[in-house]
């Protein structure tokens, strides 16, 4: 297959881990006969530095000639610090899953054998966990009508949603439902929210179009509670653009460390593969940033070309790199930690 990839390395250690996931891709299309045509473009604070926009257009024209779009992280503490800031690295990300369409983030959670031991939370409730939330990713309240009233000292943000979009959104959970074990949750907050009441409504009426799909609807605290006691009840979860983004970053800790947990960004033509993790500028430069989340995302892009064998073997490589200590620093507990490019070198030669 020829594949056109445009690659947004981002900021912090977004260049980093991009460039193993880049290597280990790059060997699965060799193992595999395939030819991948890498597009770099810039984004995020890179950007602003650059050009003065966190999304060019350059850059958008890229992505959206693209087959796919793999991506590091963004943000920079400059920006963090300054609240007056105009332009910030954030609004880069907003507009680039607007303008690609991505409206569908998924995030799976999964546990690594090797790691159980890893997480926070005791290996008895993790061990089996096997989930996957469908976050619904441009509407809703990031998108909502949003400002100060007059005096400054009042602030709104709307929550919208239309039918359309929840529907396709959750058409995306039903059918990732039916690929797995039958169930699949609505994560709303129906007993205060109308947005909510709309969802239920929605998803409760494409229930028959799925009649081997066991639907439940959870209300979010619930779920923030049940999510870490009980992680194995959940299989795939759908939910609304905010209560997604603080649900998977909870979720992440299940598996032990955000370094691992890769992602996709589905849209009506293309799609955008990332980690779930941030820029970590603390590490950025230093080869020590865990690039495994990134080649992993790297492997969710294969599979969504529907190359599953070579999605297969980057995950093969990854649990034997985590199995035999090829790890960096934040899984190395003691032992030997190895470098960015010193993990992205052994998976690519594993491969
Ligand atoms: C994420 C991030 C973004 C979000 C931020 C950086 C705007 O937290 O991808 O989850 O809130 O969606
Ligand atoms: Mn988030």
């Amino acid at each position: 297959m020829k594949l056109n990839i445009a690659l947004l390395a981002g900021d912090g250690i977004g260049p980093e881990v991009i460039d193993q996931a880049v290597k280990v891709s790059d060997a699965v299309a060799e193992k595999f006969g395939h030819e991948i045509n890498w597009k770099p473009a810039l984004t995020g604070a890179a950007a602003i530095d650059a050009v003065g926009e966190p999304y060019p257009d350059e850059t958008h024209e890229i992505c959206a000639s693209s087959d796919a779009v793999l991506f590091g992280a963004i943000g920079h503490p400059k920006f963090d610090n300054d609240p007056t800031a105009k332009v910030r690295p954030e609004q880069g990300l907003l507009k680039m899953r607007k303008k690609l369409g991505l409206f569908a983030n998924v995030r799976p959670t999964f546990v690594f054998p090797s790691l159980l031991d890893k997480s926070p939370l005791k290996k008895e409730r993790i061990e089996g966990t096997d989930l996957v939330f469908f976050r619904e990713l441009t509407s809703g309240v990031y998108f909502g009508e949003k400002g100060r009233k007059d005096d400054g000292n009042t602030a709104f943000d709307t929550n919208m949603y239309t039918k359309e979009e929840i529907t396709r959104l959750a058409k995306k959970g039903f059918e990732a439902a039916m690929q797995r074990s039958k169930k699949l949750c609505c994560v709303d907050k129906a007993n205060v929210m109308e947005t909510s009441r709309l969802w239920r409504e929605t998803v409760q009426g494409m229930e028959k179009d799925y009649p081997e799909v066991e639907v439940s609807y959870e209300f979010v605290d619930a779920v923030a509670m049940r999510l870490v006691q009980w992680p194995k009840d959940y299989d795939v979860l759908i939910t609304e653009n905010l209560f997604g983004d603080v649900l998977t970053d909870e979720a992440s800790v299940i598996s032990g460390s955000m370094g691992l947990m890769p992602s996709a960004s589905l849209g009506t033509s293309i799609s955008l593969f990332e980690p779930i993790h941030g820029s970590y500028p603390q590490a950025a430069g230093k080869n020590i940033a865990n690039p495994m989340a990134t080649v992993l995302s790297a492997a969710m892009m294969f599979e969504n070309f529907g190359l599953a064998e070579e999605g297969k073997v980057i995950r093969e490589a990854v649990n034997k790199a985590l199995a035999e200590g090829i790890v960096t620093e934040d899984l190395a507990e003691g032992g030997k930690a190895y470098g960015t490019t010193e993990v992205g070198d052994w998976l690519a030669k594993n491969i």
